[in-house]
């Protein structure tokens, strides 16, 4: 029943990229990949290390190999975060983009049954977003991964808001993930900019998207996931709904409540708790929670799917919809049974 899950959220890196100062016509401290053996690499920033890598980062046999053994049948293979370059001027990110969703194209057609790409766009640039979707769409994308704010340009900024407004004109799933997390000597330490840092990030633009009127300004047909089973916003709609009440002259900036707006947005299963997951599903619905799995990463989830598979608190066809058939519906709209309608 699970061999044909679906995992919503994946990364790839791909090897042989250009010098991107070269390829960007300037700038500096751009990520370039450190090869240390035909299975091992560093991710670099500028001369410094970032991340280490393996082959499953590139290599699509490694990819499958390990698909086979969690019983996952499809990913949906995301950009990396660290190469949107949206803080970067647009004209270095517009090849930027092509660059990479070109790579990831190569990658994902070497299974296209079971590969699904979603690209990356210069999104700090309206306009250029917009034609590097549509090209990427033509060429086979099946929709895009954003990052969750631009700077100081949230969810709710009228730029973003207008792409997200093509993305649903063009049919193309969002796929949001948190970064460009703040710093500070208390969120340096550990991997505190990713344990915390993150869901924070996720929360506070879900509550942009709600509060600044995103969703009120966007078609109900827009179709948008985000990562980390939301960040921590499940945990505290009732918060934000008590504010949009008792304290409506500052809050109370949309028409509804927050918690109205629940059936606006899907959400991913990389939570790695049981109790976590159930109760996201009883504020979400069980028809916006998708398995995700964060793979290749550390901070993700072998096997994929476990937290949904393993868990006694899900009923088999709560389990099922999160495996299958909600992403189904994510990639192709309501009423998709299969991935290429
Ligand atoms: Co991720």
């Amino acid at each position: 029943m699970t061999a044909d899950a679906i995992d919503v959220h994946n990364h790839n890196v791909p090897r042989g990229w250009p010098d991107l100062a070269v390829a960007a016509g300037g700038g500096d401290n751009w990520p370039s990949l450190r090869i240390d053996s035909e299975r091992d690499a560093m991710i670099m920033m500028g001369s410094q290390e970032f991340r280490p890598v393996t082959d499953s980062a590139w290599s699509a046999d490694t990819r499958l190999a390990d698909m086979d053994a969690d019983g996952v049948g499809i990913q949906v293979i995301s950009p990396t975060p660290m190469f949107f370059s949206f803080t970067r001027p647009a004209e270095q990110a517009v090849p930027v983009a092509r660059i990479f969703n070109d790579l990831a194209l190569e990658l994902c057609s070497e299974a296209p049954d079971r590969l699904i790409p979603f690209c990356q766009v210069p999104l700090q640039d309206t306009d250029a977003a917009c034609r590097e979707l549509d090209r990427c769409m033509d060429a086979g994308f099946r929709g895009v991964e954003i990052g969750n704010h631009i700077g100081d340009r949230d969810l709710d900024d009228e730029g973003i808001v207008t792409f997200l407004q093509h993305c649903a004109s063009v049919g193309a799933p969002v796929f949001v993930h948190p970064w460009d997390m703040p710093e500070s000597p208390r969120l340096n330490r550990w991997m505190a900019q990713w344990l915390v840092g993150m869901p924070q990030e996720t929360h506070l633009s879900i509550t942009a998207m709600i509060l600044g009127g995103a969703f009120d300004r966007l078609p109900r047909d827009l179709r948008i996931c985000f990562a980390h089973g939301g960040g921590s916003i499940a945990m505290w709609l009732g918060r934000m709904d008590n504010a949009w009440k008792n304290r409506h002259d500052i809050v109370g900036t949309t028409e509804h409540p927050p918690s109205y707006y629940v059936d606006r947005f899907s959400v991913d299963s990389v939570v790695f708790d049981q109790r976590t997951l159930r109760y996201l599903v009883d504020v979400m619905g069980s028809e916006r929670v998708m398995m995700g799995s964060d793979y290749p990463y550390a901070l993700g989830e072998r096997p994929a799917g476990a937290v949904v598979r393993d868990n006694p608190l899900l009923s088999a066809d709560e389990q099922q919809a999160l495996l299958r058939g909600n992403a189904l519906t994510f990639l192709n709209g309501p009423g998709s049974n299969t991935v290429n309608t």
